[in-house]
């Protein structure tokens, strides 16, 4: 008996030897450990053991199951660290590969521009406020001004939307410049509005639309900040010292700007701002068109019949108003030749900011 038991236990271990992989221990374990395995014979037949020799038979028995066991759990030990050695070897990571790269989000050049125009009008104590982009005839036009067959009403200059109803003089459409805003601000701005009492110190950004033919120097859509100001003794050289002060925070502390006389129907006097050429110093260039100046803004006074078309009396009240275009400054800044760049969504463009 102890003879077969030491045979049992060599067949197992020759069996165990042999296998190469952590997969095939299970099945040894169910054929050499199982219940029908010999071993488990062994126990089984404990019954036609001559009593004398039982005593020991057990004990051998024992500890050969205990040595197969043992065996079994040595060589699932030594398999699994001949993995992990396979797998140190042959997997190996080369970590001195370059990496994928992941394309990193950026904003539009023009929101980039206007955050700065924020940032600098904010320093200077002016609110953002925001005014409609649709807008009604009467306060795109009448109200700021525009004598009745200004040629900027016509069909060629203004997206009319419409709105199912007979509307008359007073057409829906899409705002063409931000100076509508001037009245609502100037309407909700009052000694009588607890939150926004005068003086009006605001910029008003946003979307403005265009029926014009598209091109590279005009797009139908574009944005615009618009400035207000509106107070006691607001005059003339407020205007000059804001905006000279704009241009020297937005483009450069030495930056110099001059003020031409122009014409805008909501002010007078108007003018238009003209800062030093950055690119070339104000010595002459392609993009200053050798005059060494580049055109920003148009500004003025506010007019008195939009002073009290707003609610202020122009008697008691002045103001100065100023409209800049965000994309034109980043033409400018960054010697963009095409307008249409700006909502053409191509990655190449939009990339490079
Ligand atoms: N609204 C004018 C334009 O679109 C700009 C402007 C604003 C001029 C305010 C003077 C004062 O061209």
């Amino acid at each position: 008996m102890l003879e077969k038991i030491g045979e049992i236990k060599k067949t197992a271990l020759d069996a165990l030897a042999k296998i190469e992989g952590e997969e095939g221990l299970d099945q040894w374990k169910v054929t050499h450990l199982g219940r029908s395995s010999a071993i488990m014979d062994v126990f089984k037949n404990m019954g036609s053991v001559p009593k004398e020799e039982r005593g020991n038979v057990g004990r051998t028995a024992n500890q050969v199951k205990q040595a197969l066991q043992a065996a079994l759990d040595e060589k699932k030990e030594a398999l699994h660290q001949a993995e992990i050695q396979r797998a140190l070897q042959e997997e190996k990571i080369d970590i001195t590969l370059p990496g994928y790269a992941i394309p990193r989000g950026r904003l539009h050049p023009t929101t980039q521009t206007l955050r700065e125009i924020y940032r600098v009008f904010a320093d200077m104590g002016f609110q953002i406020y925001r005014s409609r982009e649709v807008e009604t005839d009467e306060f795109n036009f009448q109200l700021l001004n525009f004598p009745p067959h200004h040629p900027a009403r016509e069909m060629q200059d203004s997206f009319y939307v419409d709105s199912g109803e007979e509307r008359g003089e007073n057409p829906i459409l899409l705002r063409t410049h931000t100076s509508p805003g001037q009245i609502r601000a100037m309407r909700e701005f009052t000694a009588e509005n607890p939150d926004n009492p005068p003086p009006v110190r605001i910029i008003l950004p946003g979307m403005c639309y265009r029926y014009e033919q598209v091109s590279a120097r005009s797009e139908t859509q574009f944005t615009q900040v618009e400035g207000l100001a509106v107070g006691h003794d607001v005059t003339f050289s407020d205007l000059k010292g804001t905006l000279s002060d704009f241009a020297r925070r937005m483009f450069g502390k030495n930056v110099d700007s001059r003020f031409r006389a122009s014409h805008f129907p909501f002010t007078e006097p108007s003018a238009e701002m003209d800062i030093e050429c950055f690119l070339c110093g104000g010595a002459g260039c392609s993009v200053c068109k050798h005059t060494g100046w580049l055109e920003i803004l148009g500004c003025g006074m506010v007019h008195p019949n939009v002073l009290s078309n707003g609610g202020y009396d122009p008697e008691r009240y002045s103001g100065f108003a100023f409209g800049m275009g965000p994309e034109r400054i980043t033409m400018l800044r960054y010697h963009i030749e095409d307008i249409r760049y700006f909502w053409a969504n191509d990655m190449r463009f939009l990339e490079q900011f």
